[in-house]
């Protein structure tokens, strides 16, 4: 079976090395893929910002399965367009991922459904946001109702700093069309959990949780990043509290989207802040996360594209993954500057020792291949992920591989995985 990969970051290495175990992949390409990707699939050029390039593409490599990792392509409607040409792909439809293109959508939607979130308004004007703030307490959230690459949420200590934001956002200077209408909301405390469920448009089953980093620098201080590192143990979701989200939370939003016309298909991440009132939806993301997929590949016994194939013909049940009760952490190494400006083309040396430590593997996101060394080519440069009997033997390993690697610049979090080591 030929399988086409769509992305070039960590999730999507995670996803090459993962269909690849399947013995029924007998070919696997990915577009445009990265450094690391191209040891374990044939990369192709493509411009995932034109959805006629990814078509014309696919009608050259005639995949029999396409997997799209990021959201831009699932936004410009690829699912529909490969459907409409009868070629299987996996993902939610354009209208479908608008439960993460649209913070507007979502929230109105969680609100129909009585799915849990925090109070919320939507804004398009200054005044509006004025008018709104006078409902909130303080800190208060800040949000672009479209998508911004991580950078469309800003917790506000003020009311002053929400409306300067909320103003900067809604003339499109900050995030263009994405910040042209806003949505207030009320700031929630508790530790975030990434729960992801594998969806056949009425059935779902869940995949193991994770918990990201967003912040860059450690003890959760600095700027929000894509994420700094995640991990997954088998403690951070008991079986009755995995219960408890499939049925208020997972579930009723597959039905809903169904009910409204909007069949739901493919993952469906949802991003829980873990509050005292209980669970509370943060976002919906219409697609893996990065990194939480690498630890969450890395715990995953069974084969993804048996699961992938499910969601699409309709019969996911809880068979479709087959999970290993140990722990796995990804530790990941960015460039210098980042989240901000970056220079990108530094070599990058000792990714082999790290690769050879016991349980690690070193995922690539930003860096590209040229005579056979590897250099960097983005803001994520590498998820170094390890797999062990425990979280503690986990982190030891992830931070001696990461120990073994270098590049000009190279930063990363040195507490990935500290705060579930000290509970
Ligand atoms: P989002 O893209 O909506 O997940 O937001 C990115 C990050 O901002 C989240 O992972 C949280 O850390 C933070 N965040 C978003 N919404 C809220 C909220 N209502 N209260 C507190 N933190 C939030
Ligand atoms: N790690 C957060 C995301 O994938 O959006």
């Amino acid at each position: 079976m030929k399988v086409l990969l769509i992305g070039n970051g960590g999730r999507e290495h995670a996803l090459a090395w993962k269909l690849r175990q399947s013995p029924r992949v007998t070919k696997l390409y990915c577009a445009p893929g990265n450094g690391g990707i191209s040891r374990e699939a044939e990369c192709v050029p493509a411009d995932l910002k034109s959805l006629e390039a990814i078509v014309a593409l696919a009608t050259q490599l005639e995949p029999d399965l396409t997997v799209v990792g990021p959201e831009l392509p699932l936004q410009l409607g690829i699912v529909d367009e490969f459907t409409r040409r009868g070629w299987p792909i996996f993902g939610p439809t354009k209208a479908a991922a608008q439960l993460e293109t649209s913070k507007s959508f979502a929230k109105e939607f969680m609100q129909r459904h009585r799915i849990p979130t925090s109070h919320y308004a939507i804004c398009d004007s200054a005044d509006e946001v004025k008018e709104a703030l006078g409902r909130f307490s303080t800190p208060v959230v800040v949000k672009a109702d479209g998508l911004a690459a991580g950078k469309g949420v800003v917790i506000c200590k003020t009311k002053d700093e929400a409306a300067a934001v909320a103003a900067e956002m809604l003339t499109g200077k900050m995030l263009g069309e994405a910040g042209t209408r806003v949505v207030i909301e009320e700031c929630l405390k508790g530790d975030e959990l990434s729960f992801l469920v594998l969806s056949d448009g009425e059935r779902v089953a869940p995949l193991v949780a994770a918990q990201d980093h967003k912040r860059v620098g450690d003890g959760d201080t600095g700027p929000n990043t894509g994420g700094m590192g995640a991990y997954s143990i088998p403690q951070l979701l008991d079986e009755q509290m995995t219960n408890w989200l499939l049925q208020h939370i997972a579930r009723p939003v597959v039905a809903g989207m169904k009910a409204g016309g909007m069949e739901y298909k493919g993952i469906l991440y949802c991003g829980l802040m873990m509050t005292a009132r209980g669970p509370m939806v943060l976002e919906f993301n219409c697609r893996f996360g990065d990194p939480e997929t690498q630890p969450i590949m890395m715990r995953l016994d069974s084969d993804l594209l048996e699961a992938i194939e499910a969601s699409i013909e309709g019969r996911v049940s809880d068979g479709d993954f087959r999970w290993s009760p140990e722990a796995s952490v990804c530790v990941v190494m960015a460039s210098g500057g980042y989240p901000g400006t970056i220079e990108v083309g530094k070599k990058i040396s000792g990714i082999e020792e790290a690769d050879r430590v016991d349980g690690v593997k070193v995922f690539h996101a930003g860096t590209s291949v040229r005579d056979g060394a590897f250099y960097t080519a983005g803001g994520r440069v590498l998820g170094v992920t390890a797999r062990a009997q425990n979280l503690q033997t986990a982190v030891d390993r992830a931070y001696e591989a990461v120990g073994k690697i270098q590049f000009d610049g190279a930063h990363y979090r040195k507490d990935i995985g500290a705060h579930a080591l000290r509970k």
